[in-house]
């Protein structure tokens, strides 16, 4: 039997067309390029929300608790940091894309490795996961560089995300500072690392 779909994908009922204007002080070609450049921040986060609340589900073993509820505000930040940035686009004059079948035809990325699994080996595949989004986020700050309030609005996101990272590093790592994943190219790679620091 055929699935049904919500809509016909032959009839849309809504324009993507940007809006004539943007944001006093910026000519419209330059803001509405600042918004586009918000848009595959806003995709990263929305994908970042759903893995971590995948992850705060997923998570077993004896420091449970502790990481299934400090996940919990990441989340809300990072689902804040969303709303924040997709409204950003809306005042700039170009319409945010929030459905996952754009998210997922937009990614760069392939989906989280891990389904349930030990905490330490979902601590150290999140580490890689919030690395990738950090490492974008800081090169969105550059590409929006001709809009100081929409930098201003990155460059706060990017510490909050690498304040969340930090709680994730800090299960990680040893006296030394290290991270027990340290050099994992891939999620399963850093899981298995760190997993391996318990025998
Ligand atoms: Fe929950």
């Amino acid at each position: 039997m055929a699935k049904k779909t919500r809509r016909s994908s032959t009839s849309p009922v809504t324009s993507d067309a940007d809006a004539p204007l943007t944001v006093p002080g910026l000519d419209p070609t330059t803001g509405h390029a600042v918004a586009d450049a918000l848009q595959m921040r806003v995709h990263a986060l929305n994908d970042l929300q759903l893995t971590l609340k995948h992850a705060h589900w997923n998570v077993v073993g004896p420091h449970f608790i502790g990481v299934h509820e400090m996940l919990d505000p990441q989340i809300d930040g990072v689902r804040d940091m969303v709303d924040v940035l997709a409204e950003r686009m809306s005042t700039l004059g170009v319409p945010p894309n929030g459905l996952p079948g754009a998210l997922v035809a937009a990614r760069t990325w392939d989906d989280y490795d891990l389904d349930r699994a030990d905490t330490a080996a979902h601590l150290a595949a999140l580490d890689l996961v919030y690395t990738g989004v950090i490492e974008d986020h800081r090169a969105a700050i550059e590409a929006v560089g001709d809009d100081p309030v929409t930098e201003d609005i990155l460059i706060g996101q990017t510490g909050d995300l690498e304040q969340y990272q930090w709680f994730v590093r800090a299960h990680l790592q040893g006296t030394s500072g290290a991270l027990v994943s340290a050099g994992a190219e891939d999620e399963v790679g850093a899981a298995r690392k760190a997993a391996a620091r318990k025998r």
